[in-house]
């Protein structure tokens, strides 16, 4: 195959709204390093972690909801998810379903040909259980908002799927940051597990996930999309922020709340824990900022865990439950990428369920 000199790509340029985005025709095609592939992209999703990169929410002294960041002014210094600035232009999206093009020196050359998803998680080739030397693709790398795009050998993970390239581009991220959390959490069939935000990427795949092992779920979602939240597989689905949670779940033994919307209504749903339950966090898309009464995590005997940079069994087992089919994508559209900025608003703007992807 011929690899152009030129492609097209999405670049960031800095920090702040969607005209920090800069359509190209014109931008290098990347050459891969010795340990590195590159890849013909078929399909990108899009995430939270680039509209909160894009914007600096991730910045200490930003304290509102993912939608409203770019009102306050991020801290230099910590703007980016690994609390150390990131450098621009910088191309973003992390979700990549492709074909392997070429590799580097160090890279078997049989890799050719293979359709791969992505492993996002950049690690140190020498120490790769070190969760504190890592970075993520498509924030510390560039990713695959481009025609073409170049990652660790190890990171291009190959996938055998009837899947269309826009289907397999929904699970890396949300899905591996699901199992990641249900892991922390040690989540079995024995557990009732609360979702809220069950309409969106991640809250989708921790209703298919806990019920995969499983698990009763509960699901929070806006009514409009309480149909597709069903089909998913959740036992029940709530209101987004119901009147009265408790007599909602009177017959209910919540064992496990697993979370990445944080914000106003948080202290609500922690209330709701049995004795001895889990949180499980991993994002808080409606305010990172929430109201915690000691007591609550004390004399309940409640257990906190945080879930970012995920273990390394984890992609793995996602590939296996892909192939299986005991997993399905949760795909709400796709865009072109040169409409990049109006996909971002539409994934903004929450009407969706699922995920969305952009096709280069
Ligand atoms: N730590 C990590 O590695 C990691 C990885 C992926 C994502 N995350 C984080 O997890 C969070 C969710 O990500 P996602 O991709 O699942 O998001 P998403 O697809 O945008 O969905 C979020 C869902 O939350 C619900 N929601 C409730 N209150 C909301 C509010 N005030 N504003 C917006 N949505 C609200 C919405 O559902 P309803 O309208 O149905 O209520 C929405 O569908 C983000 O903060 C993201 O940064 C973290």
């Amino acid at each position: 195959m011929t690899i152009p000199s030129k492609m097209n790509a999405m670049i960031l340029t800095g920090h702040g709204d969607l005209d920090k985005y800069e359509w190209r025709t014109d931008w290098p095609v990347p050459t891969p390093a010795a340990d590195q592939v590159l890849v013909k992209v078929g399909a990108c999703g899009m995430n939270n972690t680039d509209v909160n990169t894009r914007a600096g929410w991730y910045s200490k002294a930003v304290t509102g909801a993912t939608d409203t960041a770019t009102e306050e002014t991020p801290d230099g210094d910590d703007p980016a998810w690994g609390g150390a600035p990131i450098t621009f232009p910088r191309i973003q999206g992390a979700d990549v379903c492709g074909e392997i093009v070429a590799v580097g020196a160090k890279v078997d050359p049989a890799r050719i040909g293979e359709r791969i998803i992505t492993d996002n998680w950049l690690r140190d080739s020498d120490d790769l259980q070190n969760k504190n030397k890592t970075g993520y693709y498509g924030s510390e790398l560039d990713g695959g908002y481009a025609q073409y795009t170049v990652l660790p050998s190890r990171n291009a993970l190959a996938v055998h799927s009837d899947l269309s390239d826009a289907e397999l581009a929904t699970f890396s991220c949300s899905y591996s940051t699901a199992e990641g959390m249900l892991e922390r959490a040690q989540v079995t069939a024995s557990d009732t597990v609360l979702v809220p935000g069950a309409s969106g990427g991640v809250g989708g795949a921790l209703v298919q996930l806990a019920k995969h092992r499983g698990a009763r779920v509960i699901a929070l979602a806006s009514p409009a999309k309480h149909a597709e939240v069903s089909a998913l597989g959740a036992d029940r689905v709530l209101p987004r922020t119901p009147d009265n949670l408790s007599a909602d779940l009177k017959k209910e033994t919540i064992t496990v709340l697993a979370d990445v919307v944080g914000g106003p209504f948080w202290s609500t749903l922690v209330d709701v824990l049995e004795r001895g339950g889990r949180l499980t966090t991993s994002g808080a898309i409606a305010g990172p900022m929430v109201d915690l009464d000691l007591r609550t995590l004390y004399l309940r005997d409640l257990t906190f865990t945080g879930s970012t940079v995920i273990d390394l069994a984890v992609m793995p087992n996602l590939i296996r439950y892909i192939e299986a089919g005991d997993i399905r994508p949760s795909l709400a559209a796709t865009y072109p990428l040169a409409d990049l900025k109006d996909a971002q608003s539409a994934f903004i703007a929450k009407k969706h369920t699922g995920n969305i992807v952009v096709l280069p």
